[in-house]
């Protein structure tokens, strides 16, 4: 354990220290085993290049939005995580995906990808802590309490793709879906038709937001599950009457937006349309003018006239890419107070580069894959996801 370590409670929600030591478990980091170029390097983008290019057709990569503008330049297609985990799919022909994201998104790869593919996570300290507000052993002991109140028959769990392929295992077994934020309403829509409650893993906020604003359930309808307390803090009756059952977890950067940012931006910017992504607070969401996935930001602001004023409430990669990209609008961030997601941001072009080469000089660096049992029953939960109507 590192100096710095020492004295960080140590349960199994704190993240390591990025980027060092490991848990095989979960999001969490473990050093990259191999040479990194320096960040220093001039030549790093000509480096990447030159090894992009010899891979050729063999290597295609993924870019999340939240990706910093040095990994977007080599992003073969840049996506939320709904477009890029259909783009992989739909990549059978190519050997080696380089994920520039998170490590789920990567796992998620990995199970819609076939036997000859490699998927490629070039540092593995980009993990998720929402997805690891969610570990396996929780999961299925709710579930099992759950069932020691009578309701486990009745109820579909639907896991936001921000969570571990075992989570998305458990899903496909109990017969449930995953979402993204860009397909949230048509999985409850599916899932209601399905059973009479839904587990909804890992973020609060997605599941409160989707089912309330969206489906015009109440905020009475919805509990949280605390995976701390006995039958999740609440009582069986409680259970029984809800028909959301959140799972205590949220995104550490959507989850920091105020409605205090909201009211003062409006008191800033005359006109400005507040747009924020549904994983941001309820009262944030409601004080909002606009909601949507990242790909849905991005829609709004470029089919917007000239002219208009943005106040976006997402990661910051991506608002000022957007800022960038359309200087004829007003575009600023939300709050002062939020900065970049840490983890996408692990992904640089050192450790592009590092992946890159490692692949032209026949070696596969940080492979992801998830295990065949579990990967069958998550693909089962992907597929259903896909398949939404
Ligand atoms: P989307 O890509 O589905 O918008 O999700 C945002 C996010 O937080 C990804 O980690
Ligand atoms: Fe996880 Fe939030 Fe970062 Fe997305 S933005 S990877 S949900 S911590």
């Amino acid at each position: 354990m590192t100096e710095l370590m020492a004295g960080v409670e140590h349960t199994p929600l704190a993240l390591l220290m990025l980027g060092r030591q490991s848990d095989g478990n979960s999001e969490r980091g473990v050093d990259c085993p191999g040479e990194l170029p320096p960040a220093s390097d001039p030549s790093l983008v000509e480096r990447a290049r030159t090894a992009k290019a010899a891979l050729g057709d063999q290597v295609f990569v993924l870019g999340h939005h939240y990706q910093r503008d040095e990994v977007i330049e080599f992003a073969d297609v840049t996506g939320d995580s709904f477009r890029l985990a259909q783009q992989a799919a739909a990549r059978p022909d190519a050997p080696y995906l380089i994920f520039c994201g998170v490590h789920f998104m990567a796992e998620s790869a990995d199970i819609l990808t076939g036997p000859g593919q490699h998927v490629v996570l070039p540092d593995l300290a980009a993990g998720c802590s929402m997805a690891d507000m969610a570990s396996f052993e929780q999961v299925e002991d709710c579930w099992e309490q759950l069932g020691s109140v009578g309701l486990d028959a009745v109820t579909v769990p639907v896991s936001y793709m921000n969570s571990s392929a075992a989570i998305k295992g458990f899903t496909g077994r109990h017969g449930g879906t995953i979402c993204t934020s860009s397909n949230a309403k048509r999985a409850l829509e599916w899932a209601f038709s399905k059973g009479e409650k839904v587990l909804f893993l890992p973020d609060q906020h997605l599941g409160r937001n989707t089912a309330v604003r969206e489906l015009g359930l109440s905020l009475d309808d919805c509990v949280v599950w605390n995976p701390r307390l006995p039958l999740g803090g609440n009582t069986a009756e409680a259970l029984a009457a809800a028909t959301m059952i959140l799972w205590k977890g949220h995104c550490s950067v959507h989850g920091r937006f105020t409605k205090e940012s909201v009211d003062d931006v409006r008191a800033r910017v005359p006109g400005v349309q507040v747009l924020v992504h549904p994983e941001c607070q309820y009262e944030v969401v409601e004080a909002a003018d606009l909601v949507g996935s990242t790909e849905r930001i991005i829609t709004l602001v470029e089919e917007s006239p000239a002219g208009t004023a943005w106040a976006i409430g997402t990661e910051l990669n991506l608002v000022r890419r957007l800022a960038e990209a359309h200087p004829d609008k007003s575009i600023v961030f939300l709050e002062k107070t939020v900065c970049f997601c840490s983890t996408m941001n692990r992904i640089d072009l050192p450790h592009l580069v590092w992946a890159l080469e490692e692949l032209v000089a026949g070696r596969i660096p940080n492979q992801i894959t998830v295990e065949p049992e579990t990967a069958l029953h998550a693909r089962r939960a992907l597929d259903q996801m896909l398949a939404l109507p």
